[in-house]
């Protein structure tokens, strides 16, 4: 084992995150840390690291073990290297042997003694085993893979902008190749090319790695292991996100069925002690029921907690129908040519996804349709009415860390009250003195909440959004996505969430060539537009043109009709009977049959609990047969004891009837 927590409880104050609980790191795993935002996942990867110690419990490290460690706190770092020598620190073995060597070969050529030239031959061969010479075209590689361009690799690392400098980070830190790699959210700062670098790289990767994200893509392809951070403990998972999502599908269902039926159970239990208890004679008996039901281990109900943040963007003003029009703009960072004499308007309900590479300006085009990026040459103009607001990438880097959550809201201008703003934020989840918080200590997808509010208390009619799923929890992505669908407001946005972009955009806009490039349509309709287009292109290179194929037509499946509903039962009454000898008999008997049917319900009930904690047990829901063989168990007893609850209910009828 590398590292791990064995029965560990940690709390923040009175706020408990996680409460005994128990993980193995393995050596070669690759696992996903998921959760809600504000479960506690990064706060347990800083357990793990030794930044926090548990309350109770210890937390396990190998001391032979290395670990990396990506987080946002990093941004701090500032340096006047460049990034290339940043990135190269991964080697310092090697660096300081660079520099040895040097130094040996000028003595040696001074001087020519045996014994320098010893070391010198030690330090090459040293080198030489640590593979030292390819460190160069290493860092390169990764550097490049990460997005960067050859050019860049010399500038100055402290030119950069949070993003690109997390991804250099993350290139020392890879090629650091450290035992154990916990990466906190590093697809955030990362366009579609350089995720898709970063996974294949890690597909590959010798050690383990750790990985808090909430890209459900990226997860599914990288990770063989899940562990959820749910309701103060973490549940692990075998499989890949997909499987996660089966999974705990089945375990909460098979909660809830359980759950259910003991609630059945207890009910109808709960009718007889009614029953019995107006008779004297049975009173005993109404007592060792309520007994049994006092015993009873409750199960409890199976509730999906989540978080379900309340975003409303409201508009206060009505637009004219341009929102803005930008006439033959230029921009240009020094010979880093963004558009050219590019002229394009938004109107009045466009939902736009600007999309594209990083690094071909989509920031940037925002910035200066926001008015906070100057530009060469052109025109920008706003139209009659317009209120915008802008959440710019890295928003949450904007927010004053040393201002409680209250005082940021209070500080963007809004004419709310404190009454008022306290309420939006109980929408965002920050109820009563959570206000009060630092954001120094909020989790990334608290502080996202915030600037998701400051966005909404300004009632703007055109919103700018730059990567505004970044951080956010995937429920709480989907409820956001169902707000900007019912905003009434027209909105910009940039994101490289192709499932946050179908869902959200009737325009696509890219910049081709520096120029922008619109499309009518959305995000599905542009991809296939694309292939066409390629296609198309493909096929005018070709000699001959191949007939169109026809497509055929969608079967359409037929919907299976409703199953009629079940036939009302039918409600005998039996006449009353006089008590003979024959009666006192069926009656014993039907009473005997009665505690049997008893018996057989409490045994019953033992082995659903039985397989209920099987069915929870890792060995057993990691190893598909057992699996399989425990839930079939279960039904079996689950439907068994429906039989014996109508049976035992039926014979107390009739132990009723014959006994008036
Ligand atoms: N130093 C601290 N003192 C008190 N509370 C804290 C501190 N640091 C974090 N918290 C709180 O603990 C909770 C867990 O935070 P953490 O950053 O671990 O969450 P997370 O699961 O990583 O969330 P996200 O998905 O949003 O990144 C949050 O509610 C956060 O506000
Ligand atoms: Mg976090």
């Amino acid at each position: 084992m590398l590292a791990g927590f064995q029965n560990v409880t940690f709390e923040f104050g009175a706020r408990a995150i996680v409460e005994d609980a128990t993980w193995h790191i393995q050596p070669g795993e690759r696992i996903g840390l998921i959760g809600y935002n504000g479960t506690g996942k990064s706060t347990l990867l800083k357990l793990l690291v030794g930044q926090y110690q548990p309350s109770s419990g210890t937390v396990e490290r190998s001391r032979t073990t290395s670990m990396g460690y990506l987080h946002q706190d990093l941004l701090s770092f500032d340096t006047e290297e460049s990034i290339l020598q940043v990135a190269l620190g991964a080697f310092e073995r090697v660096l300081q042997l660079e520099k040895e060597i040097e130094e040996l070969g000028h003595e040696l050529e001074r001087t020519g003694d045996e014994k320098t030239l010893h070391e010198y031959s030690d330090r090459l061969h040293e080198m030489d085993t640590l593979d030292g010479y390819s460190i160069h075209y290493k860092t390169e590689e990764v550097l490049q893979g990460l997005g960067f361009a050859n050019a860049d690799l010399h500038r100055p690392y402290k030119e950069f902008s949070g993003g690109w400098r997390m991804r250099v980070l993350l290139a020392k830190m890879i090629l650091q190749q450290p035992d154990l790699l916990l990466l906190d959210e590093p697809t955030n700062h990362l366009d579609l090319p350089s995720i898709e670098w970063l996974e294949k790289y890690l597909l590959h990767y010798q050690g383990s790695v750790v990985i808090v994200s909430h890209d459900k893509y990226f997860l599914n392809r990288m990770v063989t292991k899940i562990v959820e951070v749910y309701q103060q403990q973490l549940h692990i998972y075998t499989g890949n996100y997909d499987y996660f999502e089966k999974e705990k599908a089945i375990r909460v269902e098979m909660q809830q069925k359980a759950y259910e039926n003991q609630q059945d159970y207890i009910r109808q239990n709960e009718r007889l002690v009614e029953r019995f208890r107006a008779k004297a004679s049975k009173a005993a008996m109404a007592q060792s029921i309520m007994k049994k039901l006092d015993k009873l281990d409750r199960i409890e109900e199976a509730g999906i907690e989540r978080p379900d943040i309340r975003i409303n963007f409201r508009v206060d003003k009505q637009p004219g129908k341009v929102l803005v029009e930008l006439h033959n703009v230029s921009k240009a960072f020094g010979d880093n040519v963004i558009i050219e004499n590019s002229s394009i308007e938004i109107d009045r309900g466009d939902k736009i996804a600007l999309i594209g590479a990083n690094g071909k300006g989509k920031s940037t085009l925002l910035r200066i349709i926001a008015g906070v990026e100057q530009f060469s040459q052109g025109e920008r103009k706003w139209g009659h009415n317009v209120e915008e607001s802008f959440y710019a990438q890295h928003q949450l880097e904007a927010l004053n860390l040393n201002n409680t959550i209250l005082d940021e809201m209070k500080e963007c201008g809004s004419q709310m009250t404190e009454l008022e703003l306290r309420g939006l934020l109980g929408c965002f989840l920050f109820s009563g003195d959570e206000s009060d918080k630092k954001i120094r200590i909020l989790s990334g997808g608290e502080k996202a909440r915030v600037a998701l509010a400051k966005v909404i208390v300004s009632k703007a009619n055109f919103l700018m959004l730059d990567e505004p799923t970044n951080h956010l929890d995937m429920h709480s992505c989907d409820l956001l996505i169902e707000s900007l669908n019912r905003y009434q407001g027209s909105i910009i946005l940039v994101s490289h969430d192709r499932y946050f972009v179908a869902k959200t955009a009737n325009k696509i806009w890219e910049i081709v060539d520096h120029e922008i490039k619109e499309f009518k349509g959305g995000y599905e309709e542009w991809v296939a537009w694309k292939e066409r287009m390629a296609k198309q292109e493909l096929e005018n290179k070709k000699p001959e043109k191949k007939p169109e194929t026809v497509k055929q037509a969608d079967n359409k499946q037929k919907q299976a009709a409703p199953p009629p509903p079940p036939p009302p039962v039918a409600k005998q009454q039996q006449p009353g009977m006089a008590i003979d000898k024959e009666k006192k008999k069926e009656l014993q008997r039907v009473q005997r049959q009665f505690q049997q049917v008893e018996e057989q319900i409490a045994k019953l009930n033992l082995r659903k609990t039985e397989l209920e904690a099987s069915l929870a047990d890792p060995s057993v829901y990691s190893d598909k047969t057992k699996f399989l063989e425990a839930e079939n168990g279960y039904k079996k007893a689950d439907l068994e004891l429906t039989g014996l609850n109508k049976q035992y209910e039926q014979l107390f009828e009739k132990i009723m009837e014959l006994e008036s």
